[in-house]
């Protein structure tokens, strides 16, 4: 255990102060005007600043191999989406979030209250300011479809028939497939992100009565690579980070706050933020709960059942994490949290329960090794009762506290999505590293495909979380959890 907590009683006071200060600080910063541009960051193209046929002026095209052609796409598949934003979304109005290219109203010089299903909006900026586009589809190695389908999908989960859940998902495909670019690969170079969990978008073909659209089980979608926040088991899904709310424009605003965190004392053992679910009978949070109220001093929970709900104030989650050693991130409605983000993003050691939340997900990102910057704590643990999560967690010594949170804060530039008009210098972002990740699998089917193989094999190919956990070590746990 660390110093900072058996020092709790006396040292509380000034850290609260400090804490304080911070934030205040984060309140106070300057305001970017950079950032109120709206869409002026969207549809502008640029020529690519290398001519790749001719290698006479520039004997090295650094962008060979990384060119990506976006499609045009008809303003129905995003831009008209977002013109009624107060009907986005059935719980609340999302027109404060959709400003900002998608981060949201401004809380301080590159802090944002950015709303986690955003994500189409923010990756498509960012792709708008990536330095290999072409204009030249023949060029390119892969072609981003800048759909918005998770943001239309969302007015119509609810109350809406199945007809009119997939009505933008089927127009989309079938004007994808028409197009001349599609016939190169069969669609195999194209890739989308939608910013919902996978499950939104897995309804069967053949059943009007399930849940969400039926976008992702589409044949056209089957050969394409998609981007989401939690990927189902198929091998054509990739999860990428859920946006948080920091988006630096420097490299040194991000190692600046790297070593904030890195100095920030912790008062807390561990914490969590979330309500139970207590119609999900397998749900753990309920025993999480209770476990941190047992914990008295060592744990902090925020309720987000209860009153004004603290939990949607980014200030209030952040200095909770801050100020706590190891998060709990027990899954929720699904397995993934955007809270395991939050809690990376301020250096707090995030403990899961479940493989599906962390390890089977962002493997672009995360490094195999997970003991290395998490604690793996299985549910069913939990569930019946036979471990307790404070002693486990008061077993790590406070050098392997310290070894866990600098892989944690060595994740932070991965998971965070830089401001698009000025890109970070030399960090990758989680854009970055998953535009190379598409780029090295488009890659690996077009040599297969240049050799005589099928390109579908393998490409997608479903139930494969074995395939995923690969390296981990979970792999042959699979029937405990999934
Ligand atoms: C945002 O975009 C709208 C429509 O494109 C424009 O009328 C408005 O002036 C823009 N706001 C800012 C702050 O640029
Ligand atoms: C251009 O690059 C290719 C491959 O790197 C090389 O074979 C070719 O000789 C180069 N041409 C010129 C004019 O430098
Ligand atoms: C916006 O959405 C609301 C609620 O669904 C609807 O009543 C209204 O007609 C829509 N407005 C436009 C301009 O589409
Ligand atoms: C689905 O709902 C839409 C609009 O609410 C309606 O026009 C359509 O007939 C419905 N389709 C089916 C198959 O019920
Ligand atoms: C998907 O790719 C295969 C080739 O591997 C092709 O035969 C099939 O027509 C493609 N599907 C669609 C919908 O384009
Ligand atoms: C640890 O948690 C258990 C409940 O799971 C509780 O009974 C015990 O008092 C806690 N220990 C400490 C030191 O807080
Ligand atoms: C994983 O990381 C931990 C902590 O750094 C280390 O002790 C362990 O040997 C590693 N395991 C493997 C399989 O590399
Ligand atoms: C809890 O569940 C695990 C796995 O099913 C089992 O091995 C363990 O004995 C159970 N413990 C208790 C106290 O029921």
């Amino acid at each position: 255990m660390e110093k900072s907590i058996i020092a709790l009683n006396r040292y509380w006071f000034v850290i609260f102060v400090v804490s304080f200060l911070f934030f205040l600080f984060l309140y106070s910063f300057d305001y970017n005007p950079a950032f109120l541009s709206n869409n002026s960051l969207f549809n502008t193209r640029r020529k690519p600043n290398h001519d790749p046929k001719s290698n006479e002026t520039h004997p090295i095209d650094s962008c060979s191999g990384r060119y990506i052609y976006v499609h045009r796409l008809p303003p129905r598949f995003n831009d008209h989406v977002l013109q009624n934003c107060t009907s986005l979304y059935r719980w609340y109005d999302m027109c404060p979030f959709v400003g900002n290219s998608g981060f949201g109203m401004q809380l301080g010089k590159s802090w944002f209250a950015t709303n986690q299903f955003l994500l189409e909006v923010i990756f498509r900026n960012r792709m708008n300011q990536y330095d290999c586009l072409t204009d030249d589809s023949s060029l390119a190695s892969a072609i981003f479809v800048p759909s918005y389908c998770g943001l239309d999908l969302g007015r119509y989960l609810w109350d809406y028939n199945a007809s009119v859940r997939d009505t933008l998902s089927l127009d989309l495909v079938r004007w994808l497939a028409k197009q001349p670019q599609w016939k190169r690969m069969s669609g195999r170079d194209h890739f989308f992100v939608a910013g919902r969990i996978s499950w939104d978008f897995r309804r069967d073909i053949n059943n009007d009565e399930g849940w969400g659209s039926v976008l992702m089980s589409l044949p056209e979608s089957m050969n394409m690579t998609m981007l989401t926040i939690e990927s189902n088991s198929w091998t054509n899904e990739f999860a990428i980070p859920y946006p948080t709310h920091f988006h630096p424009s420097t490299d040194s605003e991000v190692i600046q706050w790297q070593e904030t965190v890195r100095k920030h004392k912790r008062k807390y053992l561990f914490s969590f933020a979330g309500a139970p679910r207590p119609l999900l009978s397998d749900s753990i949070r309920s025993q999480i709960i209770d476990q941190c109220v047992a914990s008295e001093r060592l744990c902090k929970l925020l309720d987000c059942n209860s009153g004004p709900n603290k939990c949607d104030s980014p200030v209030e989650v952040l200095k909770l994490f801050q100020d706590s050693i190891f998060c709990l991130q027990p899954p929720g409605d699904s397995y993934t949290r955007r809270s395991t983000f939050d809690s990376i993003l301020t250096g707090c050691i995030p403990v899961f329960f479940h493989p599906g939340s962390a390890y089977a997900q962002y493997f672009w990102y995360f490094p195999k090794n997970y003991t290395k910057y998490s604690v793996f704590i299985p549910g069913y643990q939990v569930k019946n009762a036979s471990i307790s999560i404070n002693e486990t967690l008061l077993q790590f010594s406070d050098e392997q506290i310290m070894d866990m949170r600098e892989e944690v804060i060595k994740l932070i530039p991965k998971v965070i999505y830089a401001d698009p008009s000025s890109k970070l210098e030399t960090i990758e972002d989680a854009f970055d590293i998953a535009v190379k990740g598409v780029l090295e699998r488009v890659e690996k089917v077009r040599r297969e495909i240049k050799e005589g193989r099928d390109p579908g094999i393998a490409f997608a190919v479903g139930n494969s979380w074995k395939l995923k956990l690969s390296g981990t070590g979970l792999e042959n746990d699979l029937d405990f959890f999934f």
